[in-house]
């Protein structure tokens, strides 16, 4: 919480860069990447709560410290372009961990639908930030900033197949369930974006 304290310190100064449209952009990918990936190591920290000592245990735990990677690595972004956090950032905290450890609650299966429908989401979420940033960055885009966002894009993809491999869709109600969560996501980037 203090690291997350000095983001907002940090981010009443303007961003260097925000007053062009490249600059804009960059804001806003790195405002709504830090929130979701801060959401989903909540996720899998709730995922783990219930399922630690089970047999999936240590394929959730492969899939967290990643999360936590992908959650430094915007934490370390935020600062260095001094973005301002999304200011819903405790309410991610939260509803992150409580969809984890509530799905898991569920089953191995439904959280596995949880981390389907989370992870289709920010693929796609990751597809169109590459294609915006390529399209709307003159010569000078991000390479930093598209390179993180090609890997953890990838990683997220591992996520979504090893929830396929684990039974995700034989989760009882997995279409609701995935729709909801889906929607779920949607909005929450939809603000975060803007928020
Ligand atoms: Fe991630
Ligand atoms: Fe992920």
């Amino acid at each position: 919480m203090l690291r997350l304290s000095g983001c907002r310190l940090a981010s009443t100064a303007s961003s260097a860069t925000s007053n062009t449209k490249a600059g804009k952009l960059l804001d806003a990918i790195i405002r709504v990447d830090h929130a979701g990936e801060l959401g989903a190591d909540r996720i899998y920290a709730g995922q783990m709560a219930v399922l630690g000592k089970t047999s999936v245990g240590p394929t959730i735990q492969h899939m967290w410290d990643q999360e936590k990677g992908h959650r430094e690595k915007f934490e370390e972004l935020i600062r260095k372009h001094r973005v301002r956090p999304t200011v819903l950032v405790p309410l991610w905290n939260v509803a992150g961990f409580v969809l984890g450890a509530g799905t898991a609650m569920m089953g191995p299966k439904a959280a596995m639908a949880c981390t389907v429908a989370v992870e289709t989401v920010i693929v796609e979420h990751y597809n169109e930030q590459l294609r915006s940033l390529m399209e709307n960055s003159d010569e000078n885009v991000d390479k930093e900033l598209l390179d993180t966002i090609r890997k953890f894009r990838d990683e997220e993809q591992e996520h979504h197949d090893t929830g396929i491999d684990h039974g995700a869709e034989q989760a009882p109600f997995y279409k609701a369930l995935t729709n909801v969560i889906k929607a779920g996501c949607k909005t929450a980037i939809t603000i975060s974006k803007v928020i």
